[in-house]
């Protein structure tokens, strides 16, 4: 076996952060202060449940909402970032980031309610193909709403939801399982809706290969990448996923409850014999203020939006998505992997001296930014006491899991080291180093 010796020295992590990386952002965002341990600042390793605000965001809202001071109505056309066509900035920046065309990708509402309307779409249940695939440990909010459709649609949530497990004694999804039960349940397969990173495992699923998989058995595969946008490198549209949606509040900074994106594949767009709930704002805009009352709908994702958008809800959206743009994906996640696999070393050592396990896969394919670390006892107050004796914010998923997630847009090598000491001292009554 190859020994490997691994450097915990505090030292060591400053060393590393001394090497200049430009995709470390850190500067653009504000870090909460720590309520305890010795630092002044939070090791925030929280981005997978809520990302840290850019300092430009404050700013870029303040403009918006002065634009409404100034203009009235007549900000539709006339603010300087006119509210009409405001969702339009959004739009490429969004393609790029999910790896879209312009017209796959549409930013609205929240997750869930995308997700409903994509499922309006692409869950149509004939009484033999009518169920739906999810993770059986998917985000509750993805089982609720599954359930919902199927029963909508006049069948039982408890036979037409396919729960997808691992093994008995393991704790993630292997590929070839799912492929293997898309395929013993070919006939009865309407549509696939699984997390691209799963929020509480980590994982990184196999998109390319799964959604191949749905559609070699004819059904349509969507995604729920909450966990994946702004984390890990997508290529929508060249995997050939039919539907995803996310939200923007993790690892794309946009704030609390930040409006949401979607994603349908061109020849979705194309099919206007799609069935889709609709609202004036899926109609062409040339001819919206006709009030017709059929719609005209857009040959775009747009499409599938409802509603006048947002303004101030889309202001943190662009600001962000700035950022990305300006980093790019793939430096991202080059310093990403950095960050996660200098992590993990140390929770590994801690490991070899306490009873914790890893639970996200090691291999580089198949995590993003997240560590999950299964530990015996509260789980609660151990992540209450992180931040209260350490100042490290992590995010715990009862019963047993605590979420380390070093989003690299901000965080640093030595924010790991905090997190991983903190756990030590926490676990084992001694530091890390
Ligand atoms: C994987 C996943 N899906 C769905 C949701 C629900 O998101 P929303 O409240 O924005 O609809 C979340 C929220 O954290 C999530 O992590």
């Amino acid at each position: 076996m190859r020994r490997v010796t691994i450097d915990t020295r505090e030292d060591r992590a400053h060393e590393l952060d001394g090497v200049p990386d430009p995709a470390s952002r850190r500067e653009d965002f504000l870090i909460p202060p720590a309520v305890g341990g010795d630092f002044p600042l939070t090791a925030y390793l929280a981005g997978n449940s809520l990302g840290l605000q850019p300092r430009a965001t404050r700013g870029e809202l303040m403009a918006d909402l002065d634009a409404w001071e100034q203009y009235g109505v007549h900000g539709h056309a006339d603010a300087d970032r006119p509210w009409f066509p405001y969702h339009e900035e959004l739009r490429d920046p969004a393609a790029r980031l999910v790896g879209a065309e312009p017209r796959e990708v549409v930013i609205m509402n929240s997750l869930t309610v995308n997700l409903h309307l994509l499922l309006a779409s692409f869950y149509r249940p004939t009484p033999i193909r009518h169920r739906i695939v999810i993770e059986d440990y998917c985000f509750s909010s993805d089982s609720y709403a599954v359930r919902s459709h199927v029963a909508l649609r006049g069948h039982d949530p408890d036979t037409a939801v396919l729960r997808l497990r691992p093994r008995p004694g393991e704790d993630v999804l292997r590929t070839e399982d799912v492929v293997k039960t898309l395929n013993d349940h070919a006939h009865s397969i309407a549509t696939v809706m699984l997390g691209g990173v799963n929020y509480l495992t980590g994982e990184l699923m196999d998109i390319p290969a799964i959604t191949a998989a749905g559609h070699r058995i004819g059904a349509m595969v969507g995604w729920d990448l909450a966990h994946a946008a702004g984390n890990v490198p997508l290529h929508l549209h060249d995997w050939d996923v039919d539907f995803a949606a996310w939200c923007s509040y993790k690892y794309l900074n946009s704030g609390p409850g930040a409006i949401a994106g979607a994603f349908v594949h061109a020849r979705h767009v194309d099919d206007t014999t799609i069935p889709r709930l609709e609202g004036w704002w899926s109609t062409e805009p040339a001819s919206r203020f006709e009030m017709r009352p059929e719609s005209e709908p857009q040959r775009s994702a747009d499409a599938w939006s409802m509603s006048n958008p947002p303004i101030f809800a889309m202001g943190p959206v662009r600001t962000s998505l700035q950022l990305f743009d300006e980093v790019g994906m793939e430096a991202l996640r080059a310093r990403s992997l950095r960050l996660t696999s200098y992590l993990r070393d140390l929770l590994t050592v801690l490991a070899g001296r306490t009873e914790i396990a890893l639970v996200t896969p090691a291999e580089d394919d198949r995590h993003g930014a997240q560590i999950s670390v299964r530990v015996l006892g509260d789980v609660i107050d151990l992540t209450e006491r992180l931040s209260a004796n350490w100042g490290v914010v992590a995010d715990d998923r009862q019963p047993d899991i605590i979420r380390l997630a070093p989003a690299p847009l901000y965080c640093t090598f030595h924010d790991c080291w905090r997190a991983a000491d903190a756990l030590s001292q926490e676990l084992t009554g001694e530091g890390i180093a």
